[in-house]
C-alpha cells in the first residue's frame, strides 16, 4: 500500500505533482518535499499514480504486470490509468485538498500524456476526453519534473531494483527512455507557468534544495534569499495566504 503521510495543520490545500522518466528521484524527492512542507507547519499527503487509493492500487498492480500487451497496448493502458485516476482522486485527492492539505503525488497525467500519448501513440483527442472524465478542470499547481541523463535514471533504478526483473517500463529500450526525457522537457517548455525543470543529476540533498526553491517561489511567495537558511527560518516567516483549491470534476 502507499505511503501517506499527514501531519501538523494547513490553511492552504495545493496540489504538486512529480514527473520524470525512470530513476529520476521523484519518490526520493517527494518525500523529502514533504518533510520540509511539514516542518513549516503544513499539512501534508504523499500518494503515487498509478494507484494511491484503494482501488486504483489494484489497477496499479494490472498495469506494472504488463497487462497491457496483452490488452491492446497503449490505448487500453490509457483507459486503465484513467479508470485508476478517477478513483484515486474522487476518493482521495480531492477530499484532503478541500480539508486544506497539501497533497504531493508522485506521478500524474503529464505521465499518461508521456507515456501513453507521446510514446504510445494514443490520440490527443481521446487523452483530452479522459481528462475531462478524470480530473476535469483540476489542474496541479505545481509539476515538478526531474530532469536527468537516461544512462543515470536506469542506473539508478537497476541499482534500486537489485535482482528483481524490470518492470513495465524499466524494461523499455533506451531510445524509449531517450524519446520520454525529451517529451517531459517539452512539456516543461510548452506550460512553464504550472512546470518547473529541475536538474536532477547532482546529490539528493542539492536537488531537494533546488525543488524547495521552486516551491517557495511558485507557491509559498517567499523571497528565493530563505532557501539558503532553511526550512526553520522559512517557517518563521510564515507561509503567504492563499485561497484552498477549488475543485471541478466532471464525471
Ligand atoms: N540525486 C540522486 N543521486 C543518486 N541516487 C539517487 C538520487 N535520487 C535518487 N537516487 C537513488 O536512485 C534510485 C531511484 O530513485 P527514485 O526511486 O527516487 O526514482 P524514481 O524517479 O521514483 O524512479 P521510478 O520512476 O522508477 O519510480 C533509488 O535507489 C534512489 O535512492
Ligand atoms: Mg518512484
Amino acid at each position: 500500500m502507499v505511503e501517506q503521510t499527514e501531519q501538523t495543520i494547513s490553511p492552504i490545500g495545493r496540489f504538486i505533482t512529480f514527473e520524470g522518466g525512470e530513476g529520476a528521484g521523484k519518490s526520493t524527492q517527494i518525500k523529502l518535499l514533504a518533510q520540509r512542507l511539514e516542518k513549516a507547519g503544513l499539512q501534508t499527503l504523499v500518494t503515487r499514480e498509478p494507484g494511491g487509493s484503494p482501488g486504483a492500487e489494484v489497477i496499479r498492480h494490472l498495469l506494472l504486470s504488463g497487462i497491457g500487451h496483452l490488452i491492446g497496448g497503449a490505448q487500453a493502458e490509457a483507459l486503465l490509468f484513467a479508470a485508476a485516476r478517477d478513483d484515486h482522486v474522487r476518493t482521495l485527492i480531492e477530499p484532503a485538498l478541500a480539508r486544506g492539505v497539501w497533497v504531493l503525488c508522485d506521478r500524474f497525467y503529464d505521465s499518461t500524456r508521456v507515456y501513453q500519448g507521446k510514446l504510445g501513440d494514443v490520440s490527443p483527442a481521446l487523452l483530452n476526453a479522459l481528462q475531462d472524465v478524470t480530473i476535469g478542470t483540476m489542474q496541479p499547481d505545481l509539476t515538478i519534473i526531474l530532469d536527468v541523463p537516461v544512462e543515470i535514471g536506469l542506473k539508478r533504478a537497476a541499482v534500486r531494483r537489485g535482482t528483481a526483473a524490470p518492470d513495465r517500463f524499466e524494461g523499455e529500450t533506451t531510445d524509449f527512455h531517450r524519446k520520454l526525457r525529451d517529451a517531459y522537457r517539452q512539456i516543461a517548455t510548452a506550460e512553464p507557468g504550472r512546470c518547473v525543470l529541475i536538474d536532477a543529476d547532482a546529490e539528493p540533498k542539492l536537488v531537494a534544495d533546488r525543488i524547495w526553491l521552486a516551491v517557495q517561489d511558485r507557491l509559498l511567495g517567499w523571497p528565493q534569499a530563505k532557501v539558503k537558511a532553511g526550512a526553520k527560518t522559512a517557517a518563521k516567516a510564515g507561509a503567504k495566504p492563499g485561497k484552498a483549491k477549488a475543485k471541478a470534476k466532471t464525471a
